[in-house]
């Protein structure tokens, strides 16, 4: 028996892993393991002697156990030793610098100017870029011969020879969005819609691409006393002081009347500032809406009546943020990007300073 333990203990100590161990285990004291063989001895003993081997089995048994339980943690706390010298980290290290991106003015300017008309009530109308010409012209009250469809620089899209479907366009402005939101939502209404709008055009403040946010207000009393303080509490928000507008009269085939808008501002060494002075700059069309784009849109104009808006966004971007050209916007100039840009974290202000 001294034997048997002699040997068992040496060759437990000396197992490389876990499944050595294992082997050794079922060897020794398996089923049909040399010392469980032994125990089954026992019964060919007399009582004298079994009770002197009995228990001496058992304690041999029990002292292979243990063993072989010892060995068993032993090698496990050797392989999470190895494994954490392996995978040591130095977490004291510097971070690798990383690039952020920033926000865009005009995303910027753009949810500035969805939180602040959500405030008054306005919900937020989509629609699509590639325009029928009917939403884009004529249901706004804009003929094929009328001048105003030569006058927006109209991208039409390509057509196959023999296609004679009417135009696609890409829309001109953001007021084919009246339209589709009539038809979806009836009246009353209260919509924004700002978006992309294409015209064939580019200097210093004209872009192709550029963006728009279109107002629309339907009720049956809505009247321009509504829209001119709509967009005056819209300004103020927006330049985080109180900004006073001027309505010039104006044409749009879609509004009537129409005027145009003007907020207050003054001229000092070739730079704008909004809310002071006495000079006015332009920075949106508006008006009534027509009764024939309300019939357009299915919506009987001797029930309802309401106010319409077009402003660019690009362009208050610009007033807000003291940036000069528009092309600029587009070019995706990574210096131009992190100077002019916002952080992401830093939420859109709708009564800065106010
Ligand atoms: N759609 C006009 C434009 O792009 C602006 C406008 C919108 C005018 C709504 C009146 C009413 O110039």
């Amino acid at each position: 028996m001294d034997d048997l333990k002699a040997k068992y203990l040496d060759l437990i100590a000396g197992a490389g892993d876990e499944s050595a161990l294992e082997e050794l285990r079922v060897q020794a004291v398996g089923k049909k393991g040399e010392i469980s063989l032994q125990m089954r001895e026992l019964g060919k003993m007399s009582p004298e002697e079994r009770q002197v081997m009995g228990p001496k089995l058992n304690a041999l048994k029990d002292e292979i156990n243990s063993a072989l339980a010892a060995k068993k943690a032993a090698l496990a706390d050797a392989a999470l030793d190895e494994r954490l010298r392996a995978e040591w980290l130095d977490v004291t290290l510097p971070v690798r610098p990383q690039r952020q991106g920033t926000i865009h003015p005009v995303s910027q300017v753009w949810e500035e100017c969805t939180a602040i008309f959500a405030d008054m009530g306005f919900s937020v109308a989509e629609g699509p870029q590639v325009e029928t010409d009917w939403y884009n012209f004529d249901a706004l009250n804009i003929p094929g011969h009328h001048p105003a469809r030569a006058e927006m620089d109209t991208f039409y899209m390509h057509r196959a020879e023999g296609d004679n479907r009417p135009p696609h366009v890409l829309r001109t402005h953001t007021s084919p969005v009246q339209i589709r939101s009539m038809e979806q939502g009836g009246a009353p209404t209260r919509i924004i819609c700002p978006g992309r709008v294409y015209r064939a055009d580019y200097d210093q403040t004209h872009t192709p691409m550029f963006h728009q946010v279109e107002g629309l207000a339907i009720d049956r009393d809505i009247s321009m006393a509504n829209l001119k303080w709509v967009l005056e509490e819209f300004f103020s928000a927006y330049f985080g002081t109180k900004v006073k507008t001027r309505f010039r009269a104006s044409h749009f085939p879609f509004t009537e009347p129409s005027a145009e808008v003007d907020i207050q501002c003054s001229w000092e060494n070739g730079t704008v500032k909004v809310g002071e002075g006495d000079g006015w700059l332009e920075v949106l069309g508006s008006g009534m809406i027509h009764p024939k784009v309300l019939q357009a849109g299915g919506i009987d104009p001797n029930e309802w009546q309401g106010f319409a808006f077009g402003m660019g966004i690009d362009r208050i971007a610009m007033l807000k943020y003291g940036i000069p050209d528009l092309r600029a916007f587009f070019d995706s100039d990574l210096r131009w990007l992190r100077h002019y840009g916002f952080s992401a974290l830093q939420v859109p202000t709708i009564r800065g300073g106010v």
